[in-house]
């Protein structure tokens, strides 16, 4: 049976803009996260076609303020727009249809001006997702100012609802508004998952995986021939699009029960077939096209040789690019270190490797008095 989208309840329930409002600022940090198993492939409105998981990070973050004071009567919203502290027209192009796209659920907006300022803790294509940290916070923070307009206590979806707004901007910002881990995509033997929202699986990962490390190699910061939007319209169509979706639902069990478990040798097996599966993908599209560079493959083959003269389950995982994930237990941090500097930093653009790890979720910074439900990391929501 399909399932429903929230998205008609949040038109009903929208709030519109009390008589009198008062200027104000909301402030948050949001990571970004890194798939598991992988989203690849959509429908309309960013439903995926297979489920995904991912954890966030811990390091990698957006921080966002957003200024709001009432637009003069009857004006549409006007929206000002400074990453890093400069304007990117680009940037803000972006963020103004993404405003209008939301328009619907929160209606509201048309009548504020936004001021709004952002900056990311990694590199431009650091292979770290800055549109997933960007649209998750962009979507807490609107969230955050429309409980603040109601007057209401925080809503108990405020977290799901952010999900919902973010995966509008980008797919897999749903998966960045919650600590550790998450799940997108509705998957019936998961009560609660969802096509239209992620939630958070925090109370099924193993101590093993709670803090585990990501070191990001950043093979190449070239601007990829094929943008991640095409690779997802490419999947319609694609030859081995059903295998692929059947395949994706099999590994999100497989994984769920791995994380369980806590047995990182399958983790190692099913992370990177998903990788490889991702750009096979890819690769048989048509046409094909291929993002991995030659570091790309030098650096997963010495991963794999260093897994089997250590039996250290350290494995790999790509995003759609060309830089690797370098997926380890934290009580092996030191050797990997070394095997990183010792063997794999050639292979990155000036030597450069972030060291990451499972983060604890957003976090709203202003006000200082946070309540337990503004907290995403501390959250516990069981499915
Ligand atoms: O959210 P998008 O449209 O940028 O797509 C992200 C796709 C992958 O990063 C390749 C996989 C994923 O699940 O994050």
């Amino acid at each position: 049976m399909n399932e429903f989208s929230p998205g008609k309840k949040y038109i009903r329930e929208a709030q519109h803009l009390p008589p009198s409002v008062h200027p104000g600022v909301v402030q948050w940090n949001c990571p970004s996260n890194i798939a598991l198993v992988k989203y690849w492939g959509k429908k309309e409105e960013q439903v995926p076609l297979n489920p995904s998981i991912s954890f966030v990070l811990r390091r990698s973050i957006t921080h966002i303020t957003v200024g709001y004071e009432p637009a003069a009567e009857h004006k549409t919203a006007k929206t000002t727009l400074l990453f890093n502290g400069r304007e990117e027209p680009e940037i803000k192009k972006r963020m103004d249809s993404y405003l209008e796209s939301i328009g619907k659920y929160m209606p509201f907006l048309e009548h504020l001006r936004l001021k709004i300022e952002t900056s990311n803790t990694f590199p431009h294509a650091a292979g770290i997702a800055s549109s997933a940290s960007g649209f998750g916070a962009i979507a807490l923070a609107l969230v955050d100012i429309e409980n603040r307009l109601s007057g209401n206590t925080i809503p108990e979806n405020t977290f799901s609802k952010a999900s919902f707004l973010a995966r509008l901007g980008s797919g897999s910002a749903c998966r960045s508004v919650y600590g550790g881990f998450s799940l997108w995509g509705k998957v019936t033997q998961m009560k609660g998952s969802s096509d239209f929202y992620a939630v958070p699986l925090n109370d099924l990962i193993h101590k093993n995986f709670q803090h585990y490390r990501d070191s990001i190699l950043l093979v190449s910061s070239a601007s990829k021939p094929v943008s991640s939007s095409t690779g997802h319209q490419m999947m319609n169509g694609h030859p081995f699009l059903e295998t692929r979706v059947n395949q994706a639902k099999k590994n999100i069990l497989n994984l769920i029960d791995i994380i369980k478990s806590g047995d990182t040798g399958s983790f190692a097996r099913l992370v990177e077939n998903e990788a490889l599966t991702l750009h096979a993908m890819m690769m048989s599209g048509n046409p094909g096209y291929i993002l991995m560079k030659e570091g790309t493959i030098e650096v997963i083959s010495r991963i794999r040789d260093f897994r089997k003269r250590t039996t250290i389950p350290l494995c790999f995982t790509l995003d759609a690019g060309a830089n690797v994930h370098l997926l380890y237990p934290e009580e092996t941090e030191t050797m990997i270190r070394k095997f990183v500097d010792d063997e794999l930093v050639y292979f990155c653009e000036e030597n450069k490797v972030i060291h990451d790890e499972v983060g604890e979720g957003p976090v709203k910074i202003e006000p200082v008095n946070l309540s337990d439900n503004e907290t995403a990391g501390r959250r516990k929501v069981s499915i």
